[in-house]
């Protein structure tokens, strides 16, 4: 075997020391093939083994430094960061998922054009190797369908919601307690992050680039403790569920709150847990569960970028063409809190104060929500 010091060290510039830069910086203390030289931060911190800088160019312009690992989270500075650092030849690994789904068709083709490799496995799915598995499942067999429950915010509010009769407002506040939420809960609760989230998945799962605005999405800040009830009393559990699949008229794609019949693999996630599926030509159902956030899960799947990007892995996928989500097959929903002649004409059952619809496209249910944003809704799922 050679001598660890003829292996190249890949000398990381760490951007952000928070939950997942923190993270990071110690998992990586504990290796030989990688060393953090560098810390943008604005902290006031000192590291026995690290620079620490409020001042980005000192990394830009260090030389030494061959990959930037981005944790600071947010769009700005972060995109004009990462450009520019992929502007200097230096690969990139980042946690940040709206970063890389708002500007996919920047970052992706850049990083090809400049020959690095670009990782954000932990941008889906916290610690679960999840697009890293994707790019792998796509050598082999045709993706059909890929989501399931992206946000561990969501999931801790509407589990609480179910197992302890908590509102709406206490469960929101417990999981900002626990340290799972965005920065701003709307980014959570409206389904933004799980949106970020099925935009990469998708991208990656079928090689293309969705247009972001074709893919609807709805959250779960109007539910209420009499939607949960009437839920339970028809034996289902609300979760808020990403889908992409391809259809016969296209790629449809959406984020919406789904039921799921008690005793599903969805409605039986706990906490602030992520579970999250493909189906394959070959390998059929494959689902994936584990801590979808958090210092350590994170870190860990940056780590294992890091290493992929030592062997020189690229993106996932070559940037692929752009793509309208579809939307076009019919769903019954669960709606309450609005209605209009739209809503009477397709009612087919009243739950409590709700009422489901028959079945209706999910692109069209969709725009009715738009211009009724008060109501809450909820899929029924095809199972
Ligand atoms: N706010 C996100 C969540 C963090 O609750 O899942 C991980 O992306």
């Amino acid at each position: 075997a050679p001598d660890r010091e003829d292996l190249e060290i890949m000398k990381i510039g760490l951007l952000g020391f928070g939950v997942v830069g923190k993270g990071v910086y110690e998992l990586a203390r504990m290796r030989q093939d990688m060393q953090v030289a560098k810390v943008v931060c604005l902290e006031d911190i000192t590291l026995p083994d690290a620079q620490v800088t409020r001042d980005f160019q000192d990394v830009l312009k260090d030389p030494s430094i061959d990959t930037v690992v981005e944790a600071m989270g947010g769009l700005h500075p972060a995109f004009e960061f990462v450009k520019a650092a992929m502007e200097a030849g230096k690969n990139i690994v980042t946690s940040n998922k709206a970063l890389v789904a708002t500007f996919y068709d920047i970052l992706v083709p850049l990083a090809q054009e400049k020959n690095l490799s670009f990782r954000c496995t932990a941008a889906v799915g916290g610690g679960i190797g999840w697009l890293s598995e994707l790019e792998r499942s796509r050598r082999s067999q045709t993706i059909q369908e890929v989501g399931g429950i992206m946000n561990g915010t969501c999931n801790y509010i509407l589990d609480a919601m179910h197992r302890t009769g908590l509102s709406y407002d206490e469960a929101l506040k417990q999981a900002q307690g626990l340290g799972y939420a965005e920065a701003k809960p709307a980014t959570d609760v409206e389904g933004i992050d799980t949106w970020h989230k099925i935009l990469l998945s998708a991208n990656v799962a079928f090689g293309v680039t969705m247009d972001k605005d074709s893919v609807p999405v709805s959250g779960i800040s109007r539910i209420e403790p009499q939607d949960v009830a009437a839920f339970q009393s028809h034996g289902l559990v609300c979760k808020l569920v990403s889908c992409a699949r391809r259809t016969e008229s296209g790629i449809s794609a959406y984020v919406q709150p789904t039921l799921y019949p008690q005793g599903s693999l969805e409605a039986a996630v706990p906490s602030n847990y992520n579970l999250i599926t493909f189906i394959g030509s070959a390998s059929e159902r494959m689902s994936f569960y584990g801590q979808g956030a958090g210092r350590y899960p994170t870190a860990y799947n940056v780590l294992q970028d890091c290493i992929d990007v030592l062997s020189g892995k690229p993106f996932y996928v070559p940037y692929g063409p752009v793509v309208q989500a579809v939307n076009q097959e019919p769903l019954r929903f669960y709606v309450r809190g609005a209605t209009d002649s739209f809503l009477e004409e397709n009612t087919q059952e009243h739950w409590g104060e709700g009422v489901v619809t028959a079945p209706v496209a999910v692109s069209r249910m969709h725009r009715w929500h738009k211009e009724h944003p008060q109501a809450f809704l909820a899929a029924l799922s095809q199972e």
